[in-house]
Protein backbone atom coordinates (compact mmCIF):
# COMPACT_ATOMS: atom_id res chain seq x y z
CA UNK A 1 0.00 0.00 0.00
CA UNK A 2 1.27 3.55 -0.97
CA UNK A 3 0.66 6.83 0.87
CA UNK A 4 -1.42 8.08 -1.54
CA UNK A 5 -4.12 4.99 -0.90
CA UNK A 6 -4.88 6.51 2.51
CA UNK A 7 -4.49 10.41 1.53
CA UNK A 8 -6.51 10.52 -1.59
CA UNK A 9 -10.09 9.07 -0.37
CA UNK A 10 -9.70 11.48 2.91
CA UNK A 11 -8.58 14.42 0.60
CA UNK A 12 -11.63 13.38 -1.11
CA UNK A 13 -14.07 13.75 1.82
CA UNK A 14 -16.30 17.11 1.53
CA UNK A 15 -15.24 19.84 2.84
CA UNK A 16 -11.83 18.63 4.21
CA UNK A 17 -9.85 20.42 1.63
CA UNK A 18 -11.37 23.04 -0.98
CA UNK A 19 -11.54 21.40 -4.36
CA UNK A 20 -12.05 22.20 -8.17
CA UNK A 21 -12.97 18.99 -10.04
CA UNK A 22 -15.04 17.83 -12.54
CA UNK A 23 -17.96 15.81 -12.36
CA UNK A 24 -19.31 13.21 -15.12
CA UNK A 25 -21.68 11.50 -13.32
CA UNK A 26 -24.41 14.00 -12.69
CA UNK A 27 -27.46 12.41 -14.33
CA UNK A 28 -29.10 12.28 -17.44
CA UNK A 29 -27.23 15.15 -20.16
CA UNK A 30 -28.22 14.71 -23.71
CA UNK A 31 -26.27 17.80 -25.10
CA UNK A 32 -23.15 16.68 -23.14
CA UNK A 33 -22.56 20.06 -21.53
CA UNK A 34 -19.71 19.78 -18.46
CA UNK A 35 -20.19 20.02 -15.19
CA UNK A 36 -17.33 21.22 -12.92
CA UNK A 37 -17.57 21.96 -8.99
CA UNK A 38 -15.21 24.09 -6.41
CA UNK A 39 -16.45 22.59 -2.78
CA UNK A 40 -14.19 25.27 -0.18
CA UNK A 41 -12.85 23.85 3.26
CA UNK A 42 -15.07 23.51 6.33
CA UNK A 43 -18.20 23.70 4.07
CA UNK A 44 -21.19 23.84 6.26
CA UNK A 45 -23.60 21.62 6.32
CA UNK A 46 -26.45 22.12 4.00
CA UNK A 47 -24.59 24.58 2.33
CA UNK A 48 -25.94 27.01 -0.28
CA UNK A 49 -24.78 26.68 -4.13
CA UNK A 50 -24.38 29.15 -6.62
CA UNK A 51 -24.16 28.47 -10.61
CA UNK A 52 -21.54 30.86 -12.65
CA UNK A 53 -22.88 30.59 -16.19
CA UNK A 54 -19.54 31.69 -18.49
CA UNK A 55 -20.12 33.74 -21.65
CA UNK A 56 -19.37 32.57 -25.13
CA UNK A 57 -16.03 31.18 -25.93
CA UNK A 58 -16.17 30.37 -21.67
CA UNK A 59 -15.38 27.47 -20.30
CA UNK A 60 -15.81 26.18 -16.54
CA UNK A 61 -11.93 25.72 -15.70
CA UNK A 62 -11.62 29.64 -17.54
CA UNK A 63 -15.20 30.94 -15.51
CA UNK A 64 -13.24 29.25 -12.34
CA UNK A 65 -10.14 31.48 -12.80
CA UNK A 66 -11.39 34.61 -14.06
CA UNK A 67 -14.63 35.57 -11.85
CA UNK A 68 -14.60 35.95 -8.31
CA UNK A 69 -17.00 33.52 -7.10
CA UNK A 70 -14.03 31.02 -6.14
CA UNK A 71 -13.03 34.01 -3.92
CA UNK A 72 -16.28 35.03 -2.54
CA UNK A 73 -16.92 31.10 -1.79
CA UNK A 74 -13.65 30.58 0.25
CA UNK A 75 -15.04 33.86 2.86
CA UNK A 76 -18.88 32.94 2.74
CA UNK A 77 -18.94 28.86 2.33
CA UNK A 78 -20.97 28.19 -0.49
CA UNK A 79 -20.78 25.67 -3.86
CA UNK A 80 -19.82 26.80 -7.25
CA UNK A 81 -20.71 24.89 -9.63
CA UNK A 82 -19.09 25.67 -12.71
CA UNK A 83 -21.26 24.36 -16.00
CA UNK A 84 -19.40 24.45 -19.65
CA UNK A 85 -20.82 24.54 -22.80
CA UNK A 86 -20.36 21.82 -25.39
CA UNK A 87 -20.94 23.74 -28.21
CA UNK A 88 -18.69 25.11 -30.16
CA UNK A 89 -18.15 28.57 -29.53
CA UNK A 90 -18.68 28.29 -26.31
CA UNK A 91 -21.98 30.15 -26.32
CA UNK A 92 -25.07 28.41 -24.39
CA UNK A 93 -28.39 26.69 -26.67
CA UNK A 94 -30.49 29.55 -25.84
CA UNK A 95 -32.10 29.00 -28.87
CA UNK A 96 -33.56 25.73 -29.08
CA UNK A 97 -37.29 24.97 -28.22
CA UNK A 98 -35.65 22.08 -26.21
CA UNK A 99 -33.92 24.70 -23.62
CA UNK A 100 -36.75 26.84 -23.73
CA UNK A 101 -38.50 24.17 -21.85
CA UNK A 102 -38.40 22.45 -18.50
CA UNK A 103 -36.41 19.01 -18.77
CA UNK A 104 -36.69 19.49 -22.91
CA UNK A 105 -33.10 17.19 -22.50
CA UNK A 106 -30.84 20.12 -23.79
CA UNK A 107 -28.57 22.49 -22.22
CA UNK A 108 -30.87 24.19 -19.07
CA UNK A 109 -32.05 20.78 -18.76
CA UNK A 110 -28.32 19.66 -18.02
CA UNK A 111 -27.22 22.95 -16.04
CA UNK A 112 -30.84 21.86 -13.69
CA UNK A 113 -29.17 18.28 -12.76
CA UNK A 114 -26.06 19.47 -12.29
CA UNK A 115 -27.65 21.40 -9.67
CA UNK A 116 -30.31 18.77 -8.45
CA UNK A 117 -26.60 16.11 -8.03
CA UNK A 118 -25.61 18.49 -6.15
CA UNK A 119 -28.05 18.79 -3.74
CA UNK A 120 -28.07 15.49 -3.17
CA UNK A 121 -24.70 14.74 -2.95
CA UNK A 122 -24.06 17.60 -0.70
CA UNK A 123 -26.93 17.84 1.36
CA UNK A 124 -26.87 21.21 0.04
CA UNK A 125 -29.93 23.62 1.15
CA UNK A 126 -32.83 23.46 -1.75
CA UNK A 127 -33.50 26.90 -0.36
CA UNK A 128 -30.35 28.26 -1.19
CA UNK A 129 -29.63 27.74 -4.98
CA UNK A 130 -28.59 30.97 -6.91
CA UNK A 131 -27.54 31.35 -10.77
CA UNK A 132 -24.95 34.37 -11.74
CA UNK A 133 -24.58 34.25 -15.77
CA UNK A 134 -23.02 37.13 -18.08
CA UNK A 135 -23.71 37.72 -21.72
CA UNK A 136 -24.47 34.46 -23.26
CA UNK A 137 -24.48 32.92 -19.77
CA UNK A 138 -27.20 35.73 -18.71
CA UNK A 139 -29.35 34.36 -21.45
CA UNK A 140 -29.16 30.77 -19.51
CA UNK A 141 -30.06 32.49 -16.41
CA UNK A 142 -33.12 34.20 -17.47
CA UNK A 143 -34.33 30.43 -18.80
CA UNK A 144 -33.46 28.59 -15.89
CA UNK A 145 -35.56 31.16 -13.96
CA UNK A 146 -38.20 30.57 -16.17
CA UNK A 147 -38.48 26.40 -16.98
CA UNK A 148 -36.66 25.82 -12.93
CA UNK A 149 -38.62 28.68 -10.69
CA UNK A 150 -38.74 26.07 -7.92
CA UNK A 151 -35.10 25.08 -8.52
CA UNK A 152 -33.64 28.46 -8.08
CA UNK A 153 -33.84 31.22 -5.31
CA UNK A 154 -32.63 34.37 -7.12
CA UNK A 155 -30.92 34.93 -10.12
CA UNK A 156 -28.53 37.90 -11.27
CA UNK A 157 -27.60 37.71 -15.30
CA UNK A 158 -25.57 40.44 -16.73
CA UNK A 159 -26.02 41.40 -20.34
CA UNK A 160 -28.23 38.84 -21.33
CA UNK A 161 -31.67 38.72 -22.81
CA UNK A 162 -35.10 38.19 -21.82
CA UNK A 163 -35.96 34.46 -22.09
CA UNK A 164 -37.04 33.14 -25.31
CA UNK A 165 -35.56 35.89 -27.30
CA UNK A 166 -33.23 34.57 -28.48
CA UNK A 167 -35.20 31.59 -30.12
CA UNK A 168 -34.40 30.13 -33.54
CA UNK A 169 -35.65 26.48 -33.43
CA UNK A 170 -31.80 26.05 -33.95
CA UNK A 171 -29.22 24.84 -31.31
CA UNK A 172 -27.16 27.67 -30.28
CA UNK A 173 -28.32 29.82 -32.82
CA UNK A 174 -28.16 33.56 -33.22
CA UNK A 175 -31.16 35.77 -33.10
CA UNK A 176 -30.18 38.93 -34.21
CA UNK A 177 -33.56 40.59 -34.25
CA UNK A 178 -33.26 39.94 -30.39
CA UNK A 179 -28.90 40.83 -30.29
CA UNK A 180 -30.11 44.39 -32.74
CA UNK A 181 -33.04 45.18 -30.41
CA UNK A 182 -35.26 44.88 -33.36
CA UNK A 183 -37.97 42.69 -31.28
CA UNK A 184 -41.53 44.23 -31.35
CA UNK A 185 -43.52 41.94 -28.65
CA UNK A 186 -45.89 43.09 -26.45
CA UNK A 187 -45.27 42.51 -22.62
CA UNK A 188 -47.93 40.06 -22.23
CA UNK A 189 -45.89 37.98 -25.24
CA UNK A 190 -42.36 38.34 -23.40
CA UNK A 191 -44.35 37.03 -20.29
CA UNK A 192 -45.73 34.11 -22.34
CA UNK A 193 -42.07 32.60 -23.05
CA UNK A 194 -41.53 32.30 -19.37
CA UNK A 195 -44.87 30.56 -18.93
CA UNK A 196 -44.35 28.29 -21.96
CA UNK A 197 -41.18 27.08 -20.28
CA UNK A 198 -42.97 25.83 -17.29
CA UNK A 199 -46.50 25.07 -17.99
CA UNK A 200 -49.13 25.54 -14.92
CA UNK A 201 -46.26 26.54 -13.17
CA UNK A 202 -47.95 28.44 -10.17
CA UNK A 203 -45.63 28.84 -7.58
CA UNK A 204 -43.22 31.10 -6.38
CA UNK A 205 -40.30 32.47 -8.55
CA UNK A 206 -36.75 33.62 -7.76
CA UNK A 207 -36.07 37.09 -7.42
CA UNK A 208 -34.30 38.76 -10.27
CA UNK A 209 -31.28 41.01 -10.65
CA UNK A 210 -30.35 42.40 -13.96
CA UNK A 211 -27.32 44.68 -15.38
CA UNK A 212 -27.14 45.82 -18.75
CA UNK A 213 -25.14 48.49 -20.49
CA UNK A 214 -26.13 51.27 -22.77
CA UNK A 215 -23.29 51.09 -24.42
CA UNK A 216 -24.00 47.48 -25.63
CA UNK A 217 -23.42 47.26 -29.52
CA UNK A 218 -23.62 43.40 -29.26
CA UNK A 219 -26.75 42.71 -27.27
CA UNK A 220 -28.46 46.52 -27.83
CA UNK A 221 -29.38 48.36 -24.70
CA UNK A 222 -33.32 46.97 -25.81
CA UNK A 223 -32.72 44.17 -24.24
CA UNK A 224 -33.14 45.73 -21.01
CA UNK A 225 -36.26 46.98 -21.78
CA UNK A 226 -37.76 43.12 -22.80
CA UNK A 227 -36.81 41.74 -20.04
CA UNK A 228 -38.32 44.53 -17.49
CA UNK A 229 -41.34 44.07 -19.72
CA UNK A 230 -41.01 40.65 -19.26
CA UNK A 231 -40.29 40.14 -15.84
CA UNK A 232 -42.30 42.97 -14.70
CA UNK A 233 -45.61 41.08 -16.36
CA UNK A 234 -44.68 37.49 -14.83
CA UNK A 235 -44.90 39.26 -11.07
CA UNK A 236 -47.44 41.48 -11.83
CA UNK A 237 -45.40 44.77 -11.07
CA UNK A 238 -45.27 47.97 -12.69
CA UNK A 239 -43.72 48.81 -16.02
CA UNK A 240 -42.04 51.64 -14.65
CA UNK A 241 -39.76 51.41 -11.42
CA UNK A 242 -41.76 51.70 -8.31
CA UNK A 243 -38.29 53.18 -6.80
CA UNK A 244 -34.66 54.47 -8.97
CA UNK A 245 -30.99 54.83 -6.85
CA UNK A 246 -28.63 57.35 -9.50
CA UNK A 247 -24.89 56.12 -8.90
CA UNK A 248 -25.66 53.04 -7.72
CA UNK A 249 -24.06 50.67 -6.64
CA UNK A 250 -21.45 52.67 -8.37
CA UNK A 251 -20.98 56.09 -10.21
CA UNK A 252 -23.46 55.87 -13.93
CA UNK A 253 -25.47 53.15 -12.89
CA UNK A 254 -28.88 53.28 -12.05
CA UNK A 255 -30.40 50.80 -9.77
CA UNK A 256 -34.45 50.49 -10.67
CA UNK A 257 -36.75 48.65 -8.61
CA UNK A 258 -39.57 47.23 -9.62
CA UNK A 259 -40.79 45.15 -6.81
CA UNK A 260 -39.37 42.53 -4.35
CA UNK A 261 -38.44 40.76 -6.78
CA UNK A 262 -36.99 42.53 -9.87
CA UNK A 263 -34.16 44.96 -9.58
CA UNK A 264 -32.45 46.36 -12.76
CA UNK A 265 -29.25 48.06 -13.13
CA UNK A 266 -28.53 50.14 -15.96
CA UNK A 267 -25.22 51.17 -16.39
CA UNK A 268 -24.74 54.39 -19.04
CA UNK A 269 -21.66 54.44 -21.17
CA UNK A 270 -20.75 50.58 -20.41
CA UNK A 271 -20.63 48.13 -23.19
CA UNK A 272 -20.87 44.27 -23.28
CA UNK A 273 -19.71 42.62 -20.22
CA UNK A 274 -21.17 45.14 -17.37
CA UNK A 275 -17.83 43.50 -15.07
CA UNK A 276 -18.98 41.45 -12.77
CA UNK A 277 -20.26 42.78 -9.40
CA UNK A 278 -19.28 40.05 -6.72
CA UNK A 279 -19.80 41.51 -3.59
CA UNK A 280 -23.02 43.12 -4.35
CA UNK A 281 -24.13 39.89 -5.98
CA UNK A 282 -23.50 38.37 -2.82
CA UNK A 283 -25.86 41.12 -1.34
CA UNK A 284 -28.28 40.39 -3.47
CA UNK A 285 -28.73 36.59 -2.65
CA UNK A 286 -28.09 37.28 1.10
CA UNK A 287 -25.28 35.10 1.28
C1 LIG B 1 -31.59 38.65 -17.26
O1 LIG B 1 -32.15 37.62 -16.55
C2 LIG B 1 -33.49 37.74 -16.32
C3 LIG B 1 -33.88 36.65 -15.45
O2 LIG B 1 -32.97 35.70 -15.35
C4 LIG B 1 -34.13 37.69 -17.65
O3 LIG B 1 -35.50 37.68 -17.59
C5 LIG B 1 -33.71 38.86 -18.35
O4 LIG B 1 -34.36 38.83 -19.55
C6 LIG B 1 -32.24 38.84 -18.56
N1 LIG B 1 -31.86 39.99 -19.31
C7 LIG B 1 -31.02 41.00 -19.05
C8 LIG B 1 -30.93 42.10 -20.01
O5 LIG B 1 -30.34 41.06 -18.11
C1 LIG C 1 -36.09 39.00 -38.07
O1 LIG C 1 -37.10 39.89 -38.46
C2 LIG C 1 -37.40 39.82 -39.84
C3 LIG C 1 -38.38 40.95 -40.17
O2 LIG C 1 -39.45 40.96 -39.26
C4 LIG C 1 -37.95 38.42 -40.14
O3 LIG C 1 -38.22 38.31 -41.50
C5 LIG C 1 -36.92 37.38 -39.73
O4 LIG C 1 -37.44 36.09 -39.92
C6 LIG C 1 -36.52 37.57 -38.28
N1 LIG C 1 -35.44 36.65 -37.95
C7 LIG C 1 -35.49 35.81 -36.91
C8 LIG C 1 -34.27 34.98 -36.65
O5 LIG C 1 -36.45 35.73 -36.17
C1 LIG D 1 -36.37 51.67 -22.60
O1 LIG D 1 -37.47 52.18 -21.88
C2 LIG D 1 -37.27 53.50 -21.41
C3 LIG D 1 -38.42 53.84 -20.48
O2 LIG D 1 -39.64 53.53 -21.08
C4 LIG D 1 -37.16 54.44 -22.59
O3 LIG D 1 -36.95 55.76 -22.16
C5 LIG D 1 -35.96 53.99 -23.44
O4 LIG D 1 -35.88 54.77 -24.60
C6 LIG D 1 -36.06 52.52 -23.82
N1 LIG D 1 -34.78 52.12 -24.36
C7 LIG D 1 -34.64 51.51 -25.52
C8 LIG D 1 -33.25 51.24 -25.94
O5 LIG D 1 -35.60 51.17 -26.20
Amino acid sequence: MKLSDFLLPLLSIPGVCAQFQQVTNFGSNPSKAKMYIYTPTNLPPNPAIVVGVHYCTGTGPGYYNGSPYKRLADQKKFIVIYPESPNSGGCWDVSSRATLRRDGGADSNAIANMVRYTINQYKADPKRVYVIGESSGGMMASILAAAYPDLFAAVINYSGVACGCFFTDSVAGWNSNCSGGRMNLTPAQWAKYVYDAYPGYNGVRPRMQLYHGSADTTIAPANYNYSIAQWSTVFGYPATPIQQKANTPESKYTTQIFGDRLTGIYASGVGHGVPVHGDEDMKFFGL
